[in-house]
């Protein structure tokens, strides 16, 4: 079994779509860890209610990103973690903690990348006027929202959508795609070859 850690900084709906499938098998491995940088995250709750250990690691406690990445990455480590699964972490990764983990850390994003990087996207989206958007499922690199791609999922964006009810459809795939592509890894189904990400039977 795979130990799983989950960082996020928000709702934490995705990692209760996690949990979920990972208590029902649906992933092949186990939700050891959840950290996050905000004390009253609701993500932290949902891990507590769940059973699953819930770390607040401050960064006002640390001087600079590497510094409290190192607390971070040290406490993935005490947890002997296989993933890194980012759920709403709001903290772009400092390069030594992406090198600690190659290919171990994934990330959501509610666009289809490479279109709408960054925070925003589904506003984004919908100010360019797109027909289409999605979710992307994607290895973390050192870049801003870069890495192999794992899984994609289209969305139509419909003519009287707000941010809100476009990110609500996206959400709803999001809770999908995300225990799928756990799985594949926790299955040792994904193959990365340079940008490309198989996915092996
Ligand atoms: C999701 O839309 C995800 O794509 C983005 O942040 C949001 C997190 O939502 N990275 P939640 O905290 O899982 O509810």
């Amino acid at each position: 079994m795979k130990r799983i850690a989950v960082l996020a900084s928000g709702q934490g709906t995705n990692l209760e779509a996690i949990l979920k499938a990972a208590k029902s098998g649906e992933i092949a491995g186990r939700v050891e860890l959840v950290i996050s940088d905000r004390r009253k995250a609701r993500a932290l709750e949902i891990a507590r209610r769940w059973g699953v250990k819930a770390l607040f690691i401050n960064p006002a406690d640390y001087r600079d990103r590497n510094t409290y990445d190192a607390a971070v990455v040290e406490e993935l480590q005490r947890a002997a973690i296989d993933l890194v699964v980012l759920a709403g972490f709001m903290r772009l990764l400092s390069a030594p903690f992406v090198r600690q983990y190659p290919l171990r850390i994934m990330n959501i994003h509610p666009s289809l990348l490479p279109a709408f990087p960054g925070t925003n996207g589904v506003e984004q989206a919908l100010a360019y006027g797109v027909k289409v958007t999605g979710c992307t499922v994607h290895f973390v690199d050192e870049g801003l929202d870069s890495g192999p791609v794992i899984l994609q999922e289209a969305v139509p964006v419909l003519p009287d959508d707000t941010v809100e009810t476009l990110h609500q459809r996206i959400h709803a795939v999001e809770y999908r795609l995300y225990p799928r592509a756990i799985d594949l890894f926790c299955r040792d189904k994904l193959i990365v070859e340079g940008r490309r990400c198989l996915i092996v039977d």
